[in-house]
């Protein structure tokens, strides 16, 4: 597995794969501390093109004052063994200093308006645009055919389909399906926040979402549906953020006729924030 640091390492590979070998490029950016759902990403974008690049950077500007960034788990040697295994063509590492080398503030940013600032974006506000202009960033820089994406952050691959619509940019986006641990709870290297005790109660969301979803394909009352769901976080120790229904297609608040739905929630266990959501038809 290559492993480039700079962008000139980075071109000189990009230019031998994609120039002189015409060789297609799949593109899975990532925060690092991998873990399964990461792999299947990689495993999929094998599917997708001739050649895996994978990125590992976490990105200052998508975490808000007073979040993990300082702490989020960096676990370069175990990251790189398992994309050595996983089979990656290569691993670009940029630095803070190699994305931003000017003050942060002056950087030219990527907004996706609307469907930004609803949901995780209502309580992390500046986050989607900190996703948004990395991403764009990472574009441009390894000039992916395909880029691989989770829908356990679907808002997130939500918004970056719409920015690679909006801005016209050569890429196409793939979504791939949560991947969990065996009792339901989806994977994230955010877990690894949570206590013995708060990891034995962590799959209620999930579960929650799966109650949700049985009572609206059994046509029952939406907001009767999230407020019971909501009791039953609080019970179990829970502290909402949010838990909504949401039209698939483009996170709009969903109507009576909608049929293509997504149940999305946010909620904090001890020092964790977890996500998750769950599509339905009803
Ligand atoms: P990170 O949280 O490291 O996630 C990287 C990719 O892995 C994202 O596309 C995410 O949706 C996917 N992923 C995470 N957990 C998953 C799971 N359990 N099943 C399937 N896919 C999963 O998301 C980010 O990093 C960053 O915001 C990033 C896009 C890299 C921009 O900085």
């Amino acid at each position: 597995m290559n492993i480039l640091e700079t962008r000139k390492d980075l071109q000189t590979l990009l230019k031998r794969w994609k120039d002189r070998d015409d060789l297609s490029v799949a593109f899975v950016p990532t925060m690092g501390n991998l873990h399964a759902g990461h792999l299947r990403l990689v495993e999929e974008a094998h599917q997708r093109a001739d050649r895996v690049l994978v990125s590992i950077f976490v990105n200052p500007l998508q975490f808000g004052a007073g979040e993990d960034f300082a702490s989020y788990p960096r676990t370069l040697d175990e990251d790189r063994r398992a994309l050595e295994d996983a089979g990656a063509h290569a691993l670009f590492l940029p630095s803070v200093q190699t994305l931003y080398p000017r003050p942060m503030e002056e950087m030219t940013r990527i907004r996706v308006p609307g469907i930004s600032e609803m949901l995780c974006g209502a309580s992390r506000p500046g986050h989607f645009e900190g996703v948004a202009t990395v991403v764009c960033k990472l574009f441009n820089l390894t000039r992916p055919d395909v880029a691989v994406f989770g829908e356990k952050d679907y808002q997130q691959l939500a918004i970056i389909r719409r920015m690679v619509a909006d801005l016209d940019m050569p890429v196409s986006i793939v979504g791939v399906p949560t991947v969990r641990e065996p009792d339901g709870l989806a994977m994230s290297s955010r877990n690894g926040y949570l206590t013995a005790e708060e990891r034995r109660r962590a799959a209620v969301l999930q579960q929650v979402l799966q109650t949700v979803s049985a009572g609206l394909r059994e046509g029952g009352e939406m907001q009767a549906l999230l407020s019971d769901a909501h009791g039953q976080l609080i019970e179990a120790g829970f502290r909402p953020d949010y838990l909504q229904v949401r039209r698939r297609s483009d996170l709009a608040e969903a109507v009576a006729e909608d049929r293509e739905l997504v149940i999305l929630a946010a909620a904090y266990l001890g020092r964790a924030r977890l996500i998750d959501n769950l599509s339905v038809d009803r």
